[in-house]
């Protein structure tokens, strides 16, 4: 439909219609089982409010879609949009979003976007409510686990690429969704750590580090933007018009579709954040931000016609925030063809496997190997008696909890299964070792962890693991955290493992010091005591469909890991929050250790147990020759950075080089003492040396200055550049202006 026939189609709808368009309502209120009954449970919505919904939340598969859309087209001209949480992937699961971040392998991960696009699409929705592009620095929030991790560029080169993955060139195209990024903004970094508090810090951090992601995700075209449930500075993000309107949209140009995050402006009273003393207040400052969807809630629906009619709202305001719903609407083909999503056998066409492969590779690219002594991995299949031992061995829950809801999700098998079957030969053991959780913890009623057997034979099954431990060559432990442990709502004070895994790495250690673990988590685990105990460590997040092939096939060096850290593994869980890119402080930590005052702790180090940027693989890389081509850099000119990279192990492999700059001296602001500017994966053979080069100009060192405008000063730079965010190779340059 064209601009005019749109506008048209505005100006036929009542007020009603319009007020409809800014609802989104659960699967609840349309329907019981599968069964369209119009308005069911104690909604306050009216039957005509339902009548003119403008979208539903998680709704899954064509049939139901159907159904919900031929029910609503009987009373409304305007098909519904289907929004749902398809984070990680929709039938082929994919691994967590922290697990992507590790990949620094954008290309792949517009992939995974590209593919959980199709399947989506193919089975009738509309809209994803991700990328999730919240940067991520305190692993005590449980929502890490879905984030591209602690750096600002890292961040925004997946939100780029995950936006361009779901919308693809064509939003009509019938493989192709609308992005919504979320959650804006600055949701990651509440006060302690602890999910939805309030959130605190300057304009120029918020500026120079949180916001650039969502701005990426903008940039990139994203359709939806989600507001989130915080607030900065004591005003809550999803109706503050400073944020929503006047940098979102005026500065930024955003023209697309703004939605609450669930519920979000009902917790607006004095029994939440208490900025409103009714619903009204709340409706308005919500159109006033130039908010166009409310998910989940009634406020709009409740005020909008009497806040018209007393003057303060305008319909045009009204109609601005329809429009926009309309032209996504408009844009996704659905007014020429409502079912042209379902209609089609796309669906049942898409290659599985093939899709399956690729969430393999994200699972080896992904994954962070931590530590390798004495060349403990890979293992050799065939001539190693290995013991595996441990709770993820059995465990089928090794998708991030984002896949939970979705009906059609490929599990995987699981560890234990996958290598019985593939292995039969080979001389393994097995033995469940313990429980995920503690005997009790609360967990367990709400996830009916039935561990009653267990715990009521414990030493048996503790005798049964030393015991094969003892007459192994190695010990391969499948140890993680809880999947009820992280997530959103999900915060947690203490950040290790859970104690009868630890008790546990401590018997079998006593049998066998040939300890290999491998760690799924949804968030950076305080593993510093047990680590000691461990020849080796694979970090396998939430790995998803393919948890078992990939981690196996690593294991065993089919595969060569190759993720390096998106977000550090903390020394302990007082470090947070914590991240590389920190200020120098005017008395910087090497000086806290000669001397009694500096930024330190006295019982901790300041530096993280594995920092960001790093990994291992099955080979060694050498850095040599780090060169800069200009030691003068003007605002139209550009700077060349090289740097050798040799293979001097024995495997070909990948290696991800990433190139830091710092700002040793800015006026009146000080500057993080690194900044990663560009990283760069490159494949290179056992023995041979790869020359690889960044380009550095001088847009790339601008930041908010002491008057807070957005621009580059001149001065001396120093340009890091190696295998992770510890290097100390350096080159320098000065910008002159
Ligand atoms: C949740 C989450 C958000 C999700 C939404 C819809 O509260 O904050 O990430 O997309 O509700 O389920």
């Amino acid at each position: 439909m064209d601009k005019k026939s749109l506008m048209e189609l505005l100006d036929s709808l009542t007020l009603n219609e319009k007020i409809g368009q800014l609802s989104q309502v659960h699967p609840t209120v349309l329907f019981e089982d599968g069964i369209v009954t119009g308005v069911i449970n104690d909604n306050t919505f009216s039957e005509e409010h339902i009548k003119n919904i403008g979208s539903v939340i998680n709704i899954f598969g064509k049939d139901k879609i159907r159904a919900v859309q031929e029910n609503h087209l009987k009373n409304s001209k305007i098909p519904l949009l289907f929004m749902a949480d398809v984070i990680v992937g929709y039938d082929v699961i994919f691994p967590s979003g922290l697990s992507q971040g590790c990949t620094f392998d954008p290309e792949l991960i517009k992939k995974l976007s590209r593919i959980s696009a199709t399947e989506m699409a193919a089975d009738g929705v509309n809209v994803t409510f991700s990328p999730m592009v919240d940067l991520c620095r305190d692993a005590r929030w449980g929502r890490v686990s879905e984030s591209y991790g602690e750096d600002v560029l890292l961040n925004c080169k997946m939100a780029e690429a995950v936006v361009k993955g779901y919308q693809g060139d064509d939003l009509n195209a019938l493989d192709t969704v609308s992005a919504c990024v979320k959650h804006f903004a600055a949701y990651s970094a509440p006060v302690s750590g602890r999910d939805y508090n309030s959130v605190d810090m300057s304009e120029r951090t918020l500026r120079q580090e949180y916001l650039r992601s969502y701005k990426a995700a903008v940039d990139a075209g994203s359709e939806m933007l989600m507001t989130s449930f915080n607030t900065i500075a004591g005003v809550p993000c999803t109706i503050d018009k400073r944020l929503v309107k006047d940098i979102l949209r005026d500065e930024w140009g955003f023209k697309g579709v703004v939605i609450t995050d669930h519920g979000s402006l009902g917790e607006q009273y004095s029994t939440g954040h208490g900025v409103a003393s009714n619903s009204a207040e709340v409706a308005k400052f919500a159109i006033d931000a130039t908010v166009d969807i409310e998910m989940a809630g009634d406020c709009l629906f409740k005020n909008i016609q009497n806040l018209i009619q007393e003057g303060k709202l305008s319909e045009d305001q009204i109609d601005a925030a329809v429009f926009r719903i309309l032209e996504l609407k408009n844009k996704l083909g659905l007014f020429e063809d409502p079912y042209k999503y379902i209609d089609n056998d796309l669906y049942e066409k898409i290659d599985r496997q093939q899709n399956l492969e690729v969430a393999k590779r994200a699972v080896v690219e992904g994954s962070v190997l931590l530590k390798n002594e004495d060349s403990a991995l890979p293992i050799n299949p065939e001539s190693t008696k290995v013991a595996f031992i441990g709770p993820y061995l059995s465990c089928d829950v090794t998708s991030p909890v984002w896949s939970f809801h979705l009906k059609n999700r490929i599990v995987g098998p699981t560890m234990e299964n996958y290598l019985k079957e593939n292995y039969p030969d080979s001389d393994f053991t097995y033995s469940f070792g313990c429980p995920i959780l503690d005997n009790g913890d609360w967990v367990s009623e709400f996830c009916q962890e039935d561990n009653d057997e267990y715990f009521k034979n414990e030493d048996r099954y503790i005798a049964d693991a030393v015991e094969k431990a003892k007459n192994a060559d190695i010990v391969v432990l499948a140890l993680g955290e809880h999947y009820a442990y992280h997530g959103e709502s999900k915060s947690r004070a203490d950040i290790r493992l859970h104690k009868i895994q630890r008790d546990l790495v401590d018997k079998i250690y006593e049998a066998n010091q040939n300890i290999t673990a491998v760690i799924f988590s949804g968030r950076p685990l305080d593993i510093t005591d047990i680590s000691k105990k461990l020849k080796s460590i694979l970090f396998v997040w939430e790995p998803g469909s393919m948890a078992a092939e990939g981690i196996t096939d690593m294991l065993f060096g089919k595969e060569l890991p190759s993720g390096k850290l998106s977000m550090c593994i903390p020394y302990c869980v007082g470090q947070m929050p914590i991240h590389y890119s920190e200020l120098r402080t005017g008395r910087y930590a090497e000086l806290g250790q000669k001397h009694s005052f500096g930024s330190r702790f006295v019982d901790a180090p300041i530096k993280p147990l594995y920092p960001f940027g790093y990994g291992l693989t099955y080979t060694t890389f050498e850095y040599s020759d780090l060169k800069i081509d200009k030691t003068t850099l003007t605002p139209d000119s550009e700077i060349t950075v090289t740097v050798s990279v040799k293979n001097t192990g024995q495997r070909d492999a990948w290696e991800i080089v990433q190139m830091y700059t710092h700002d040793v001296v800015a006026y009146m602001v000080s500057r993080p003492m690194k900044e990663l500017k560009d990283f760069k994966r490159v494949f290179i053979k056992a023995g041979e040396t790869a020359q690889v080069s960044f380009k550095i100009t001088e847009d790339m060192l601008r930041f908010y200055n002491y008057d807070m405008v957005y621009e580059s000063e001149s001065g001396e730079f120093e340009v890091f550049v190696g295998p992770d965010s510890e290097t100390t190779d350096c080159v320098t340059f000065t910008l002159e202006k």
